[in-house]
């Protein structure tokens, strides 16, 4: 069997699994931590595991191999990218801080590792906010999301954020979580609180109770009624995880539609294999990986996550 295989294998090489809230049921559940990106990268600050697998997309595998530059981190699928991460090419980069001297370049970590090295500091979801807020500058870059760019602005109006390129943004939210299937499930489900990943457009995020990252928005449910009706705002891996965590609760995906065809490029078999082969592994230059993973490191400190050194 599949899992039998699999906790076999973990044993053995000392591996440990960490898992995106988007990944597959089965993922999930065999997973020894489900998270966010900022959950999923303090944990991977964390381990003493020899060997992590990064059950997610392209980016999060690196910021884990940023962080564990002696460790093997597995990606089990590198071909799990992110096209909202594309958008933040370096050489756009270097010109938008060029046409803004002294203006820091704060990165969503929804970007590659290349992209990273550019930047000044590394935010998610759950820190983006907290992390303009404590900067000095009163303008700040904003890549590569322009929807996060907006709610960050929309809750730091005492800086200018500017976003970095105009038009970045993540199709499973722009055209999924848009303003008119939010309104669809509202119809459909009046009685539902709304819960929206900031990525998604102004128009989903007006029609909101509560805008956060995946786990946040978990938590909300925690806090505000374990045995309420939610309507879930992101891709539809999160809806699996609302219902485990809380089985009281009636879970609605804002549609059927919302799947990140990335994430679910991993699947239980990739895993399995990447731990019997040990590939594939994540490299990153040094040069590239110095740099960028002083961005991560300044992004955390930030918001007052300490990492190892
Ligand atoms: P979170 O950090 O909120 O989990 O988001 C990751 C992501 O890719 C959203 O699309
Ligand atoms: Fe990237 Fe969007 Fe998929 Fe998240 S949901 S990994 S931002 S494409």
């Amino acid at each position: 069997m599949l899992l039998d295989r699999l906790e076999k294998l973990k044993r053995e090489r000392r591996a440990v699994i960490l898992a995106h809230n988007y990944m597959l049921p089965e993922i999930q559940d065999a997973a020894d931590y489900v998270g966010d990106s900022l959950e999923l990268a303090i944990k991977a600050m964390e381990t003493e595991a020899d060997v992590i697998v990064l059950a997610g997309v392209r980016f999060m595998a690196e910021v884990a191999k940023l962080l564990n530059p002696d460790r093997i981190v597995l990606h089990p699928e590198p071909a799990a990218g992110c096209p909202l991460a594309s958008f933040a090419t370096p050489r756009l980069l270097r010109e938008a801080k060029q046409e803004h001297p002294g203006a820091p370049l704060v990165i969503y970590v929804n970007s590659y590792v290349e992209a990273k090295a550019e930047a000044d500091y590394v935010v998610t979801s759950a820190s983006a906010i907290d992390a303009v807020k404590r900067l000095e500058a009163e303008k700040v870059l904003f890549a590569p999301d322009k929807n996060l760019a907006e709610w960050v602005q929309e809750n730091v109006p005492e800086k200018q954020v500017i976003p970095v390129p105009r038009h970045g943004r993540c199709p499973v939210h722009e055209y999924l979580v848009s303003g008119y299937y939010v309104r669809l499930a509202k119809e459909q489900h009046p009685e539902a609180r709304v819960l929206v990943h900031p990525e998604a457009p102004r128009e989903a995020r007006r029609l909101a109770e509560y805008i956060g990252s995946t786990s946040q928005m978990l938590r909300y449910i925690g806090r505000t009624d374990p045995k309420g009706s939610y309507i879930i705002g992101t891709e539809e891996g999160l809806a699996y995880r609302a219902k485990r965590l809380y089985p009281e609760a009636t879970i609605y995906p804002v549609s059927v539609r919302t799947v990140c065809i990335d994430m679910k490029k991993i699947t239980l078999e990739k895993i399995v294999h990447s731990l019997e082969t040990l590939k594939p592994q994540v490299e990153i230059p040094s040069n590239i990986a110095k740099r960028a993973r002083e961005a991560v490191e300044r992004g955390l400190e930030l918001v007052g996550k300490k990492p190892r050194k």
